[in-house]
């Protein structure tokens, strides 16, 4: 089935067509750069701008940046707090007129990894997806499912947000060495490997085209591989999830 893909993030709207049967996408990739506070009002017309774009009819998935219950936004950290309540899915549907089914991108982005990049994934029994960006968002599947809105980017870490320790954003900003940054990114992860005892790691966003340069020095027990789908993840599992919703 093709459906469209969307990707809501702190700097960009994003969205494609998606066969979910495949996993590829099969349009072109659209991005459009937002204010960092940017109000639901003005991704919806950029949602319905994609959407014409792309001359599609049908159903949409979204990755939306927090916490998101029957479609309704719980969280906002790195967006306008106007989200906080929003009912995602509704505004989707009333500015495009097409169903749509909203979820956390970083489940979203999961999703897509599990069945579509890191095959053996599908071996372990539990599953700790990360992606690593702007923030730290995180998906955890056990025994293949999804257990939604973990939100582990905001679990404390001596008193301070993970994501405000290690995100990507922080990396660049503090202009952190990969030293540096993978010290500090291996604290986060043996708090999430105390919590959960995964039996992989597979780490997504920005960070994992660069594997190579921080493998040596992330320090953990627990077995780790960058994803595979890079930054076409999290649009290809909104596809997915427009799909399983209508099915
Ligand atoms: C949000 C998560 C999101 C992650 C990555 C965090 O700040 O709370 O919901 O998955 O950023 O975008």
């Amino acid at each position: 089935m093709i459906t469209l893909g969307i990707d809501i993030g702190g700097s960009a709207t994003k969205g494609a067509l998606v066969d979910t049967e495949t996993g590829k996408m099969v349009s072109e990739r659209i991005r459009y750069e937002t204010e960092t506070l940017v109000k639901p009002r003005e991704v919806a017309a950029l949602v319905e701008k994609i959407r014409k774009k792309l001359g599609y009819h049908g159903i949409i998935g979204a990755g939306y940046p927090g916490v998101v219950k029957n479609g309704v936004a719980m969280t906002a950290a790195n967006l306008h707090k106007n989200w906080i309540g929003t009912d995602v899915a509704a505004l989707i549907f009333n500015q495009t007129g097409q169903v749509t089914t909203v979820l956390n991108d970083a489940d979203a982005a999961g999703l897509a990894e599990m069945r579509f990049g890191v095959e053996e994934a599908r071996q372990y029994k539990t599953v700790l997806f990360l992606t690593v960006g702007t923030g730290i968002g995180s998906a955890l599947f056990v025994d293949g499912h999804l257990i939604p809105n973990t939100e582990l980017g905001h679990l404390k870490i001596r008193g301070k947000d993970a994501e405000h320790r290690a995100s990507d954003a922080v990396r660049q900003r503090e202009n952190l060495s990969w030293k540096k940054w993978g010290k500090r990114f291996t604290e986060v992860l043996q708090t999430y490997e105390f919590l959960f005892n995964p039996d992989l790691f597979i780490l997504g966003g920005g960070i994992s085209s660069k594997y190579e340069s921080y493998a040596e020095y992330l320090k953990i027990n627990t077995k780790i591989l960058p994803a595979k789908l890079e930054n076409t993840a999290g649009i290809i599992g909104a596809g997915m999830a427009a799909h399983e919703a209508s099915a």
